[in-house]
């Protein structure tokens, strides 16, 4: 596997970062996971863009970014990927001694790592839905930030297939925010729910596209957060990402939705992205 570090494309064995990288240190990063469809990337721009503001928003400044897409183009031909690739891309504040958590002084040099590896889609999972399982949401007030900061995620997610679920929904205060790496939607009288975007939730992009289908096919939204003693009175239930396209969501701990299978609605939208991802 060949994977791309600092300027250089290596085979991963080569390839190597200083244990004082404030990533490593202090989770001192963010990152991006894109995926291609048809071999071209798929909404790339507004990956780049997502990319961009997370790194403002650390004020991280990186000036090659102009140069990424190229870079992922000559990564997945390197690998031979056949199929539709998934990348995955971190960009952390570099390495800097000693460890002290303020910005470096004099200057940083970022690290930035891209690996490309082969991505299939979960059929089952797509046509027959998962369970999820209830957490607390005990992130960080800045969900909005794509930040590898991700040990509250690690241990929801963790807990949910302990719990026989294959993701964790999280639950702020009373609040349904969204999975610990999708977004949740909830379906009721024909309307369409989930969280607002907001610093509790990341702003993403199979969330925007959802959005998007539900307008040109005239489904009511309502972007406001769901509540976790409500989940009852909602009729259908969605996650999204761009690894798990939309998956139905057939079972809430050990509540089973309806009849244990995936909406109608939730069908409608399923099929309106298939076609929307065909002609990427
Ligand atoms: N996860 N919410 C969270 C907390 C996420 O980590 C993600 C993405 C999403 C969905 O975003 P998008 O539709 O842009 O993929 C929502 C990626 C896939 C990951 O963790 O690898």
């Amino acid at each position: 596997m060949i994977v791309y570090l600092n300027t250089e494309f290596l085979q991963l064995e080569n390839a190597k970062i200083s244990p004082f990288d404030r990533g490593f240190l202090f989770a001192d990063g963010v990152y991006e996971s894109i995926r291609t469809y048809k071999d071209r990337l798929f909404r790339y721009q507004e990956h780049l863009n997502r990319l961009k503001r997370s790194l403002n928003e650390m004020r991280l400044t990186y000036g090659e970014t102009d140069k990424i897409e190229n870079i992922i183009y000559e990564l997945i031909k390197k690998n031979n990927i056949e199929g539709e690739a998934l990348i995955y891309l971190q960009i952390t504040r570099g390495s800097s001694f000693p460890r002290i958590h303020i910005f470096p002084e004099g200057g940083i040099n970022p690290t930035i790592f891209i690996s490309a590896t082969p991505l299939s889609i979960n059929e089952q999972e797509q046509r027959e839905g998962i369970i999820v399982s209830l957490q607390r949401d005990i992130r960080w007030l800045r969900c909005d930030i794509k930040s590898v900061s991700l040990l509250p995620i690690v241990m929801a997610n963790q807990s949910a297939i302990d719990a026989g679920a294959k993701e964790a929904i999280l639950n702020r205060n009373g609040k349904i925010t969204e999975g610990s790496h999708t977004n949740f939607f909830a379906i009721k009288d024909k309307t369409v729910f989930t969280a607002p975007e907001c610093h509790l939730i990341l702003s993403g992009i199979t969330r925007k596209i959802i959005l998007e289908l539900c307008y040109q096919l005239e489904i009511e939204v309502k972007e406001q957060f769901i509540k976790a003693d409500e989940l009852k009175t909602y009729n259908e239930f969605f996650i999204t990402s761009t690894t798990k396209e939309i998956t139905p969501v057939i079972q809430i701990d050990n509540w089973v939705v309806g009849k244990g299978k995936s909406g109608e609605l939730t069908i409608k939208l399923q099929n309106a992205f298939r076609d929307l991802v065909n002609n990427n």
